[in-house]
């Protein structure tokens, strides 16, 4: 009865696990980094209790809606592409019966999965990795009559980039007592790049960012690149270096704060005002030249008028015909 039992429990267990699963496709690697430019061999494994191999086919399939928005191209300021999440999944490559076919947008930077039937290796190779290509692939395998089981595994796959050299600007007027920003931004990098600031000038020997919440000389790290002096002074005109990192290293720019600017607003605001007094002078004496003629004029008619007729006209009283 024991044996019956037992007997029975693994025709069960087969009926129930083993022979259901028939087909496993196992990915090793769930998560890839890669660098922009750089290669990525998206591994794929496939075990099959069908022994005839004849009719498989693999599919890898590339969803890039599913990126982790990493980037600024993504996700920042400068593009609006972000955010617009839609299902996006596409076919890249298509294996069948020893037959390859591969998307004409990847032709000649994908390798194809080479003799799977014998390695039981789907694996394929992208070369040049743009942020384009960060997402989900996916590899869905079938082998006829294999076709319950696990078919399919995904990788998640992140494209890095450095951050590009940032631009550094100034913002408001500046001037002692007002507010002033300076802002810092990167058009690429991936992850999005983390921005600090710190005093650049020499002449501060300190180096110290004089910021009532910052007693060092680095700002601490932030994702906008905004440093904000609520009411700027003296002390903390000078130079600034603004510095954008990500894990593939870092770029720097620097920025002046001081009243040049002002200066440059002042000056113009005088160059304005000697204008207009020359205008307002122009106008005066054009003025006073035509009332001149004019009078001239009348004195003229009159004299002509006079001699003419026998009307008195008085002198410097406009007549026109
Ligand atoms: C990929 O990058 C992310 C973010 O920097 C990190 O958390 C993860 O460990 C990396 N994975 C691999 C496999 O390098
Ligand atoms: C699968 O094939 C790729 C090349 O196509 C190779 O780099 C990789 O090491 C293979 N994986 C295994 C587990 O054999
Ligand atoms: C700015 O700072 C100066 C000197 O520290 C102070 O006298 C003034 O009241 C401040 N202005 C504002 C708007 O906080
Ligand atoms: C910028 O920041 C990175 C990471 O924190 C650091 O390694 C690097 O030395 C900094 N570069 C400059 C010029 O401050």
């Amino acid at each position: 009865p024991n044996l019956a039992f037992r007997i029975s429990f693994l025709l069960y267990f087969l009926f129930f696990t083993g022979l259901v699963e028939l087909i496993t496709v196992t990915t090793p690697q769930k998560y890839v980094n890669v660098t922009k430019g750089g290669n990525v061999l998206l591994q794929c494994m496939f075990v099959s209790t069908e022994e005839e191999t004849s009719s498989l086919t693999i599919q890898w399939e590339f969803d890039s809606s599913s990126a982790p928005a990493v980037g600024p191209e993504q996700c920042g300021v400068a593009s609006s592409k972000c955010c617009m999440r839609f299902s996006d999944t596409f076919q890249i490559c298509y294996y069948q019966s020893g037959k390859v076919a591969i998307t004409s947008s990847y032709e000649g930077r994908l390798q194809p999965p080479f003799s799977p039937e014998i390695s039981k290796n789907a694996s394929i190779t992208l070369s040049n990795m743009q942020q384009s290509d960060a997402g989900v692939y996916s590899c869905d395998i079938h082998n006829f009559p294999d076709v319950e089981g696990r078919s399919q595994a995904n990788i998640i796959v992140n494209v890095f980039e450095k951050p590009s050299v940032p631009f550094c600007s100034v913002h408001g007027n500046v001037e002692t007592g007002h507010p002033v920003t300076l802002t810092c931004h990167s058009e690429h990098g991936s992850p999005k790049p983390a921005y600090t600031w710190t005093r650049a000038d020499a002449a501060q020997a300190t180096k110290t960012l004089m910021l009532p919440q910052v007693c060092n000389s680095v700002s601490p790290a932030t994702p906008t690149g905004v440093l904000k002096f609520s009411n700027v002074s003296q002390f903390e005109f000078g130079e600034y270096q603004c510095n954008a990192s990500n894990v593939l290293g870092f770029e720097a720019c620097t920025v002046e704060l001081n009243p040049e600017l002002g200066a440059g607003v002042i000056a113009g605001a005088v160059i304005g005002a000697i204008l207009g007094c020359v205008l307002i002078a122009l106008v005066v004496w054009f003025i006073v030249h035509t009332v001149k003629k004019q009078k001239y004029k009348a004195v003229n008619v009159a004299e002509f008028l006079g001699s003419q007729s026998g009307v008195r006209v008085l002198p410097g009283v406009r007549k026109l015909s």
